[in-house]
């Protein structure tokens, strides 16, 4: 028996085959181009979208010597916007994606009118372009007669999942999980239904929303032409849920960080959707058999995406792999502090305005300590995330994290994180997590996987980073963090 899980990125979209013991017996990736129209504005070709996520999915069934797949898993960048013509399946605007700002005074403005309270209460989410509601508005308003097409149901939108299913479907099924639906700011988190205050508030018809599902559940099944035969899709989770998941973090007080473009740390609170004072959001880890699991997650925008700038913007490096041996040259004197707030602030700051800076530069500043601050910054950040997780639930106190993707390989990031959080690091040795946990999702419905605590026992340690820095230092170091911090937002 053999699981395809589909993953589609911000930056590319990857499909992996898994064996019913969630072995990777082959896999496909291929990025696609990012649309930058102006500053702070993020886009991406639908087209690209759906071909990529075909392609890779064709190319891991062919690389695994074309088995019998028995289901499908789909894990997909969350909040990114989607809206397409029911009859014909064209989209009426390339997707907006999640780190797009566009909507920062709309978000104000709503702030101004003090509708956050009422929001956060809802849907456990702040007021911020990060989340799809303003986007969908926005397309609405601009696309000529979107508004009015949408109105007469005409019109369907989906975060990526969605969309991908419509098109795998054949445009049969219009649908979504509740991980999805709970980033959408229309999604009524303890209800488990879309929020008609919501919809009214953001000026949205019902009508164009998917029907929600349960992460495990019947979500229909591709067109024969497509994989040879009808493939049932039967597990579906953002990607941050879908790596929650795949880290067996099934316990409340269990936590997760994963740096891939940006990094998202995910505390399970069990069945209680605790509201934070913090700052962070209250979101759903997994809705399984009719039941809602919660999460208390902190958002960075950007992690794994500083080395990307290292690499394209600033030319310092050609792979990023080189970000390590680099960083392990930096003269130790020099306390570099960079704040890579290029789109802004996510949590717990949540400032769309504020924009990146670097403190502590000297004559003999060079790439390697640009390098290691880079790396530096993202325990900084994961540092601010876990300081609100534990003041929000007394429980997250003594929880180990648990970390995966890409940045994970890097042996002086994780030290770094183990040494500024001043608690261990768990890296596990399976390092597809996220595509690891559709397949599961997937595998569990369709009756190949075993339930949540047998899944859990299989889970294994490659690494344990143990923080090795002085108290001393480490308070002296977030102190300087918590400063530049301030500093760009004052700016
Ligand atoms: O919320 C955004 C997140 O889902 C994007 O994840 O891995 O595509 O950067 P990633």
């Amino acid at each position: 028996m053999t699981i395809l899980a589909m993953d589609q990125g911000t930056t590319s979209s990857r499909a992996l085959v898994f064996s019913d013991g969630l072995q990777v017996i082959a896999g496909a990736q291929q990025e696609f181009q990012q649309h930058f129209p102006q500053s702070g504005w993020v886009e991406h070709e639908v087209d690209d979208i759906w071909t990529t996520s075909a392609a890779t999915a064709r190319g891991a069934i062919e690389k695994a010597g074309n088995p019998r797949i028995d289901a499908i898993g789909i894990t997909n960048q969350r909040e990114t916007v989607l809206i397409w013509d029911r009859q014909t399946g064209q989209p009426i605007h390339r997707a907006i994606v999640w780190q797009d700002r566009r909507t920062a005074d709309a978000c104000a403005r709503l702030k101004e009118d003090g509708v956050e309270p009422e929001i956060s209460e809802t849907t456990g989410l702040l007021l911020d372009p990060y989340f799809s509601a303003t986007k969908i508005a926005w397309m609405l308003d601009r696309v000529d007669g979107a508004r009015a097409r949408a109105e007469r149901g005409e019109l369907a939108f989906g975060t990526v999942d969605s969309f991908l299913i419509w098109k795998l479907t054949g445009g049969k099924a219009h649908v979504t999980d509740a991980t999805n639906a709970c980033r959408t700011m229309l999604f009524d988190i303890r209800k488990g239904e879309w929020s008609a205050d919501m919809c009214k508030l953001f000026n949205i018809p019902l009508a164009i929303l998917p029907q929600v599902k349960d992460s495990a559940a019947e979500f229909g099944e591709t067109r024969p032409d497509l994989f040879g035969r009808a493939i049932p899709i039967l597990g579906v989770a953002g990607d941050q849920q879908a790596a929650t998941v795949g880290q067996a973090c099934f316990q409340a007080g269990m936590l997760k960080s994963t740096y891939g473009t940006g990094c998202f740390a995910l505390l399970n609170t069990g069945e209680q959707a605790v509201r934070s004072e913090n700052r962070l959001l209250t979101t759903i880890a997994y809705r399984l058999d009719g039941k809602t699991t919660f999460a208390l997650e902190g958002s960075i925008f950007i992690a794994g995406a500083v080395v990307q700038w290292l690499r394209d913007g600033l030319k310092m490096i050609r792979e990023a792999g080189e970000t390590q041996d680099l960083s392990q040259n930096a003269d130790d004197s020099q306390q570099i502090i960079m704040v890579p707030a290029f789109t802004g602030l996510g949590a717990p700051h949540w400032d769309p305005e504020a924009r990146g800076a670097i403190f502590g530069l000297t004559r003999n500043t060079g790439p390697a300590e640009l390098a290691r601050a880079a790396l530096e910054s993202v325990g900084f950040q994961t540092r601010d995330l876990l300081e609100a997780m534990r003041a929000d639930w007394r429980d997250a106190g003594d929880a180990v994290l648990r970390v995966d993707g890409g940045m994970t390989a890097s042996q002086p990031a994780m030290q770094f994180l183990a040494d500024i959080l001043g608690a261990p690091v768990d890296r596990p040795s399976n390092t597809e997590t996220t595509a690891q946990g559709a397949a599961w999702l997937a595998g569990y419905r369709a009756g190949i996987c075993p339930p949540p605590e047998e899944y859990a026992k299989a889970w294994r340690l490659d690494r344990r980073f143990e923080p090795s820095m002085t108290a001393e230092m480490r308070d002296r170091r977030y102190s300087a963090w918590q400063r530049a911090v301030k500093a760009v937002m004052a700016v």
